[in-house]
Order: C-alpha cells, then sequence, then structure tokens
C-alpha cells in the first residue's frame, strides 16, 4: 500500500515507518521540525513537510500524495513541561487530536483513501469504578479531573470522528522504549514518587510493539477502538520499583496523597490513584498480532539496558505525575 504517515518523525512514527517499509509498504512521511526530512529520507520514507493545523496544506499534501491509507501520528509532546494542568501541556496536542485530525479525514474523504488509523490514548480514561482492567466497550470517565477536561475531549473528539469514518483509533498504553522516554529522567533522579498505596493501574507499551500492532490494523479490514498495551496492567507500586531498577536507580520515594495533591494538585492525585488499566483481547484476537514484550518486567529491562545514564538526553515528560517531582518540600 501506499501510506501517508502524519507526524512519522516522532517517537512512534520512527519506530513504525521501517516496519511498514519491511512488510513491502510505501511511506510519505510528514515531519514538523526542520532538519527531520533527512531522518525520515534516511528510514526509507519519502519526506514531506507539514502543519496538520494548516488545514489546506493538509489537503494538498495528501491529494498530492494519492496515499491508500493514512495514520495520524501526529502530537507536540516533545520538550513538554508538565505542571498542575494537563490540558495546558497537551493544548498542542490537543489541537493536532481535533482539528488535525479532521483536516485528516477531511483530505482523506476527498482523495478516496480507504484505511485510516489514528493515535489515541488508553491509560487514565477509563471510568474510575468496578474492575482495575477495562476493554473497549467499557465506560470512559464521564467526569475527569478539571485540569484534564479539554485533553480527554480531546481524544474523544478523535475516537469518535476516526471511527464514525470506518477507521481505527487505536489507545496506545503509555510508550517506553527510548533511552530518552519521558520516565528516564525523573525515575533515575528519584523525582518520581510512588503516590499513596500506589493502587492506580497503568498500561503500558513497547514502542516496536506499539509499531507492529498499528502495521497489522492498517493490513486487516478492521474499524473502531483498540486498546494497544501489554498483558500486565499493573498498579504504580509495582511497576515504578521495576523500572527504577531496570535503570539502574535507587527505589522510587513514597509521598502521601495529600502531599502529593498540594504539590501537583489532585487531579494529577486522582489519575495516579484511580486509574484503571486497559485490556488488550481484541487486538490480539482480530489483528492476529502479540507483542514482542508481554509485560513491562521484560521490556523495562530489554529497552534500558544498553542506556548508561549519564548518555540520557533530556526527554519530555509526558506524565503528569512528574509534576510532583519539581515542587516537592520534602525532597
Ligand atoms: N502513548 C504515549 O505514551 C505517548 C504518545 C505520544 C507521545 N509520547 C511520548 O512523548 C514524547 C514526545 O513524543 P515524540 O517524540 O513523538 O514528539 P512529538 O513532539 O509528540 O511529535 C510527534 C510527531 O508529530 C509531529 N508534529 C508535531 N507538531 C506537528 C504539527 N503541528 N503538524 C504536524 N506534525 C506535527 C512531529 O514532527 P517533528 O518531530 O518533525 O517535530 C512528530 O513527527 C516521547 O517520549 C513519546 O514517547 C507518549
Amino acid at each position: 500500500m501506499r501510506i501517508f504517515v502524519a507526524g512519522a518523525s516522532g517517537a512512534i512514527g520512527s519506530r513504525l515507518v521501517p516496519q511498514l517499509i519491511a512488510h513491502g509498504h510505501e511511506v510519505i512521511g510528514t515531519y514538523r521540525s526542520p532538519g527531520n526530512a533527512g531522518r525520515l529520507r534516511a528510514l526509507g520514507a519519502q519526506p514531506v513537510a507539514l502543519d496538520l493545523l494548516d488545514a489546506p496544506a493538509t489537503r494538498r499534501a495528501v491529494l498530492d500524495a494519492g496515499p491508500e491509507a493514512i495514520v495520524h501520528q501526529a502530537s507536540a509532546l516533545a520538550n513538554v513541561r508538565f505542571g498542575r494542568s494537563l490540558d495546558r501541556a497537551f493544548g498542542p496536542t490537543n489541537r493536532l487530536r481535533t482539528e488535525g485530525t479532521d483536516a485528516l479525514l477531511a483530505a482523506a474523504r476527498e482523495a478516496g483513501v480507504r484505511r485510516f488509523v489514528a493515535q489515541s490514548f488508553a491509560s487514565y480514561r477509563y471510568a474510575r469504578e468496578g474492575g482495575p482492567v477495562k476493554t473497549e466497550d467499557d465506560p470512559l470517565d464521564p467526569a475527569p479531573p478539571a485540569m484534564a477536561r479539554q485533553t480527554n475531549a480531546a481524544m474523544r473528539h478523535l475516537d469518535e470522528a476516526v471511527t464514525a469514518a470506518g477507521g481505527v483509533a487505536l489507545r496506545y498504553g503509555g510508550f517506553y522504549g527510548a533511552s530518552n522516554d519521558g520516565l528516564v529522567k525523573p525515575v533515575r533522579k528519584r523525582q518520581f514518587p510512588v503516590i499513596g498505596d500506589g493502587d492506580g493501574i497503568s498500561s503500558f507499551i513497547h514502542l516496536d510493539d506499539a509499531a507492529a500492532a498499528t502495521v497489522l490494523a492498517l493490513e486487516h479490514d478492521v474499524a473502531g477502538i483498540y486498546n494497544i498495551t501489554d498483558d500486565e496492567p499493573a498498579p504504580m507500586r509495582d511497576w515504578l520499583p521495576a523500572l527504577a531498577s531496570a535503570l539502574g536507580a535507587r527505589p522510587p520515594r513514597h509521598v502521601p496523597v495529600w502531599l502529593a495533591g498540594l504539590i501537583a494538585g489532585r487531579g494529577a492525585v486522582m489519575i495516579a490513584i484511580g486509574s484503571r488499566g486497559a485490556a488488550n483481547a481484541k487486538a490480539k484476537r482480530d489483528l492476529g498480532w502479540t507483542p514482542r514484550y508481554p509485560s513491562w518486567r521484560q521490556g523495562f529491562p530489554a529497552a534500558y539496558a544498553a542506556a548508561a545514564p549519564a548518555a540520557t538526553p533530556a526527554g519530555g515528560p509526558p506524565h503528569p505525575v512528574a509534576a510532583v517531582r519539581r515542587r516537592d518540600p520534602a525532597r
């Protein structure tokens, strides 16, 4: 297939492009930052500069490319700083998930594109009630914390617009697998604490597994929502010490809920202690997908074994709990 990947130069896009090419596809990949054209060319894609918030430019780029399929992997999370408001940190990404998605869908319709797959997110979105692990059919949180309302609404918009158009929304778990993953630096510095009992559930996915599932979603005649997460949704009290150990760091600190609320805000605490995980059975069944790293237990050590602490570049920390670290008076 001839595939147009919006956001091909990002963390997931740059893992996806080589896998698509290995599967015999032809890739037109978009980038935003000057300098990424060469990187995309080296990965085997035909690079195209594009601001997805420019709808006429998006239309032109898609019509010029004439793709059979479109993948939307654009976000604006590199070097994001987290404060008390998730909506402020995610503002540009929210626009890419609303306006950007709409522009791509309109262009896809006009160009007669038959497959459309877009990046969504699984963690912290399902209703904070009932069992710890949720399927795609379970309700989303009807009352997200005030600081995350726009972010949740943007993801909901993407899910609904894409599936209404007959496409696939992939609700990925938290990405890991690169030496500059957002959690690496704060966990190494013991600036990312376990909050309260640490019972909020997270779902993770290795970037290579996320890319492999995306290839399968393009190649299968499916539509709808798919959780792309590993086999072991887990409470923070379990995965965070394992991550620290994989990074060669000392065990994480623990902070009581009241202190975390004071420092990071009640919204971050609600996410950290109340969140639910996401089940991957539907993706395994419909896509024939098997994650190479079925659990973060194998994935974290595999991802970080080679990364020496001193060599880790600064990365964006897309996790609200990281806000605790900057203001913790107990440190
Ligand atoms: N599920 C998750 O946990 C999740 C999801 C997304 C990101 N993240 C994490 O967030 C961190 C940053 O992500 P990232 O490296 O992918 O960077 P990013 O800044 O989120 O960029 C992603 C892609 O979108 C492109 N882009 C940005 N603004 C755009 C715009 N206005 N129009 C069109 N394209 C645009 C970028 O182009 P350029 O690179 O050329 O600027 C890049 O190709 C990484 O650690 C990543 O793992 C996690």
